[in-house]
């Protein structure tokens, strides 16, 4: 650590870089790797979302815009919520966001302060602790459980996490790394726990659409009323291939919006209108991407399964959804250890689970989002290097 001359904060001093990153850089230096670590797949944005950003650009649309987003996206929110869940959004519920990782910022900086505590649905993505830690809170995890027929929530211990100095639960459905989708009587039992106990339910749900079996991910807006206490997050990174764009939205309880303005004015001052314009186009004339984006996903999905299950020492938690997969190699010893040897040796990229919090440690996380060829080649990759390791 860096003896500044000055004093740092030592919830920022004692920040780790994620694990993630730490095997993406090692990838930096090896010509050729095929990265399979992160969360975005090889597709660049569409040109009909890249046209109307351009548009608004050429239009002018250079200005400071409203703290949650121009009314223009807000509404193309509104009929998309209805057309996928058939609910009616109020406007004042929406917020566009400088994509899912501000939105969970800004949740968080509304709930917890020193001493509080969130407790987290894990394995997950990491950079949630990160928020709660930020701003002096302690993370609880709470883990899924993986085996042959996928990923199950033990509720009475998640319930059991929390204490009178929780503030949020966060979770993330489907999930990332897992692909696990909460189940429909827990969602409502979890509701109810959080109604009376006054608990923030954060649900992260940037892979809603991101399902094989059906259109979409059920949503905790199908089952909450607006004065619940559910703070809803999306994004547009993942569903229409736009990681670089930054943008995301909240659906939020009835009346919080002026408290959201005021906090989103000391975070970014408001999102970037051209961009929001692209957004627009996303929402109003995606759908034939989504589905072809789904339809891609799921025989990366299918190949990549059948490849690893058929290799010695290899094991998969099956998923419903998301872009990833959780797999176990027999013998392993410490995932970090295994990902950055993979990268060097292998030349391929996963993300070590130990990477995600409690219940990660004994597994990989592979992202398919990307083309049969490379997939195939990082199989081909992934059997050799086991065949030596
Ligand atoms: C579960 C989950 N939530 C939120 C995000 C944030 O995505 P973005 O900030 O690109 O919208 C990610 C990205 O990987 C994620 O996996």
């Amino acid at each position: 650590m860096t003896d500044f001359a000055f004093q740092l904060r030592p919830e920022i001093a004692d920040l780790k870089d994620s694990q993630i990153v730490d095997v993406w850089k090692m990838g930096f230096t090896v010509p050729d790797v095929i990265g399979l670590w992160v969360g975005e797949g090889d597709l660049p944005t569409p040109d009909f979302i890249c046209d109307a950003a351009a548009q608004a650009l050429r239009e002018g649309k250079t200005f400071y815009t409203y703290k949650r987003g121009i009314p223009e996206l807000r509404a193309a929110l509104i009929d998309y919520h209805r057309d996928l869940y058939g609910i009616e959004l109020a406007d004042e519920r929406i917020a566009v966001t400088s994509a899912g990782m501000n939105a969970m910022m800004l949740v968080i900086q509304s709930l917890i302060g020193a001493g509080d505590n969130a407790v987290c649905v894990t394995p997950v993505w990491p950079n949630i602790f990160a928020c709660i830690e930020i701003l002096g809170g302690e993370v609880r995890q709470v883990a899924l459980r993986g085996d042959a027929s996928g990923w199950h929530l033990d509720l009475d211990q998640l319930f059991a996490a929390c204490n009178s100095k929780t503030k949020a639960i966060y979770l993330a459905s489907p999930g990332n790394p897992t692909g696990w989708v909460m189940p429909d009587d827990q969602r409502r039992a979890l509701l109810d726990f959080a109604r009376s106990r006054r608990i923030a339910i954060i649900v992260d749900e940037v892979y809603n659409r991101l399902v094989y079996d059906r259109p979409v991910a059920p949503s905790f807006l199908e089952i909450a009323t607006p004065d619940d206490p559910v703070f809803v997050v999306n994004s547009f990174s993942k569903t229409w291939a736009m990681t670089g764009w930054r943008v995301g939205w909240i659906v939020m309880p009835r009346h919080f919006a002026p408290v959201f303005e005021r906090l989103a004015e000391f975070n970014t001052s408001g999102g970037q209108p051209f961009l929001q314009w692209g957004c627009v186009a996303a929402i109003r004339h995606g759908e034939d991407f989504v589905k072809a984006m789904v339809a891609r996903c799921k025989s990366g999905r299918d190949l990549v399964v059948s490849r690893l299950t058929a290799m010695n020492r290899v094991s998969v938690v099956p998923n419903e959804a998301s872009f990833y997969v959780m797999l176990r190699v027999a013998d392993m010893g410490n995932a970090l250890d295994f990902c950055k040897r993979l990268v060097v040796e292998g030349r391929i990229g996963l993300a070590p689970g130990t990477a995600f919090g409690r219940g990660g440690d004994a597994y990989l996380r592979l992202c398919y989002a990307q083309s049969e060829t490379r997939l195939n080649e990082a199989m081909d990759r992934l059997s050799g290097f086991l065949a030596k390791y």
